[in-house]
């Protein structure tokens, strides 16, 4: 029996990780991890229960008591706290602007890394195979993935796509306003996991000049290089 295919992409906000991951998680039949949505999860949870994000001791035991139950089906993933249905919620400018705070907190990260790489043996034995998208999935989660991608994209491409998604438009107020999210956060969040360039044996995929389809298309070739998912 073959090993199941076990992918794993990194790469900043505004790089496309997120739908790419899930397009190709869907072409291949397999599940999907969103990382991300874990630490955001955390967030809103203490967020909503009333924990100090500045109080470590207080956020690490609200990360280890977090009831989260995460649907991995790619077109339609979920995110279920308390068997809460959170996914609109984790997604707020409330939470998309606390969440750094969460996962640059040391003692956080080994939790939620311990929980995603049970998550991703789970779905990898459910469903043939698994792509898990977050910073840190290519060189601490799973540096043993089948197929590793560090998917990047330059900062005017990020900036233009995160302002079309969160404001409709990329002109230059929309791009301004989306500025301190994208910049900021990936500042702040590249103290933590090294995400700026591909470590040894992973494989960086630019997609500042290419469409979706094309992203999705050069994703794919990188794993059927790997030897695809047979
Ligand atoms: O990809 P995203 O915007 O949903 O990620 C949310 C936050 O979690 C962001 O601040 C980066 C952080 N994160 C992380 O530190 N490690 C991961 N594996 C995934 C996300």
């Amino acid at each position: 029996m073959t090993a199941p295919l076990t992918i794993a992409i990194d790469g900043p906000s505004g790089s496309g990780k997120s739908t790419v991951a899930r397009r190709v998680a869907e072409r291949l039949g397999i599940g999907y991890l969103d990382t991300g949505a874990m630490y955001r999860a955390v967030t809103w949870f203490c967020l909503d229960t009333g924990v100090d994000l500045d109080d470590e001791e207080a956020v690490v035991a609200a990360t280890e008591r977090l009831p989260l139950d995460l649907g991995t089906d790619p077109g339609a993933p979920t995110v279920l706290v308390g068997g809460r249905d959170v996914s609109r919620e984790i997604r707020t400018t409330e939470v998309s602007t606390a969440v750094s705070r969460v996962a640059t907190k040391q003692r956080v990260r080994p939790v939620l890394q311990r929980l995603q790489r049970e998550e991703m043996a789970r779905i990898a034995v459910d469903t043939g195979g698994v792509v898990a998208e977050g910073r840190d999935i290519t060189t601490v989660v799973a540096p043993d993935a089948r197929v590793r991608i560090l998917l990047t994209a330059s900062e005017e491409a990020r900036l233009r796509r995160r302002s079309t998604e969160l404001h409709g438009s990329a002109d230059a107020a929309a791009v301004e306003a989306t500025r301190d999210q994208v910049v900021r956060r990936d500042r702040d969040d590249a103290t933590v996991s090294q995400f700026a360039e591909a470590a040894e044996g992973v494989t960086l995929v630019d997609t500042s000049d290419l469409t979706l389809e094309g992203s999705v298309e050069a994703v794919l070739d990188v794993v059927a290089a790997a030897g695809g998912p047979g």
